[in-house]
């Protein structure tokens, strides 16, 4: 029992040192609603597999959302009133049949719940609304179904230093997710992907956009000619939440990656360099606190 507690108080304390503040249990408590990125699918109804970006961050020291975030996460519908023998499917779009997403869907638990404890990985369920929209939208949010959020992984968590001495990034940079994440696209030539604009300096931008990749007009920087295959190239970039760089463009919001541009990005931790196509701007509010579309 006490080396139980003691492994699991090493084990808080490894997951703790991976962020420059502290996380302790039961802060960061506030409502925080989630962005739906749903990855492909064949089936309507039953659960719904997706990435799911924090709506919305926040720079301040003191506040409860100075976390840029992006889970795996699983969304099941709940049934309203316990009258139906099986909920009904989650009303939203479904890719690839619905290529674009056109609006924001987001999942918003009422009450408030504590970031750190999602932090730490002792809050995995969360039910809210699933809505058309949010405070940023043009319309009014749209309820359409109830459902549990379950958290899989914490694929990206990163404190939001609102500190201005930190510089911005020189080239715009954005972090990549796959839309298919099934076995069978580990060799597809087509890769849709979403891409998060990577929050690092105030007051900066969130902006979540999808775009596609044509795998056979990737290339490989010469001087690293041997670590260039197909085979590698595509597990490089089906790595969820590796860094892209694009150099031709600086890291402003006048340059955000939009329809229909096609750009030449690079991925940070390699040697490859992928021509991506913008298809859909799903998402874009402006630092330090987010509040105010782009
Ligand atoms: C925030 O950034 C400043 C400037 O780099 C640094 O001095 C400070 O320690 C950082 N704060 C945290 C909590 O990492
Ligand atoms: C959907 O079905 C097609 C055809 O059976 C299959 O190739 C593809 O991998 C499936 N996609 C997902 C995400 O399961
Ligand atoms: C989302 O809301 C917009 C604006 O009201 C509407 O045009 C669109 O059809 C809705 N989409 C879904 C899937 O509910």
């Amino acid at each position: 029992m006490i080396l139980q507690s003691l492994f699991i108080t090493i084990l808080i304390s490894i997951i703790n040192a991976q962020y420059p503040v502290p996380i302790p249990p039961g802060g960061r408590m506030a409502v925080h609603g989630w962005l739906i990125l749903p990855w492909d699918t064949n089936v309507t109804d039953g659960p719904i597999q997706g990435w799911f970006s924090h709506h919305v961050p926040e720079f301040w020291t003191d506040s409860p959302h100075n976390f840029q975030i992006i889970l795996n996460g699983l969304l099941t519908p709940l049934s309203c009133f316990n009258t139906e023998s099986t909920p009904k499917p989650i009303p939203i779009p479904y890719p690839p049949q619905d290529n674009l997403l056109q609006y924001e869907f987001t999942i918003t638990p009422p009450p408030q719940f504590s970031l750190n404890d999602l932090l730490l990985e002792r809050l995995t369920e969360l039910k809210g609304v699933i809505y058309n929209g949010s405070f940023d939208t043009s319309y009014q949010r749209i309820p359409l179904a109830l459902g549990t959020l379950t958290v899989r992984e914490l694929t990206t968590a990163v404190y939001l230093n609102e500190s201005k001495v930190i510089p911005s990034y020189p080239e715009l940079r954005y972090l990549s997710y796959p839309r298919d994440m099934s076995p069978s696209a580990d060799t597809k030539p087509f890769q849709h992907m979403y891409f998060a604009h990577e929050i690092h300096s105030v007051p900066d931008f969130d902006h979540i956009i999808h775009g596609s990749i044509d795998i056979a007009k990737c290339h490989c920087d010469i001087n690293f000619p041997l670590l260039c295959n197909t085979k590698r190239l595509l597990q490089e970039i089906r790595t969820p939440g590796i860094e892209w760089a694009f150099p031709t463009l600086t890291n402003d919001l006048e340059n955000r990656l939009l329809p229909p541009m096609v750009i030449k990005g690079r991925v940070t931790s390699g040697p490859v360099l992928c021509p991506i196509t913008i298809l859909e701007s799903i998402h874009c509010t402006i630092g330090p606190d987010f509040n105010k579309n782009c």
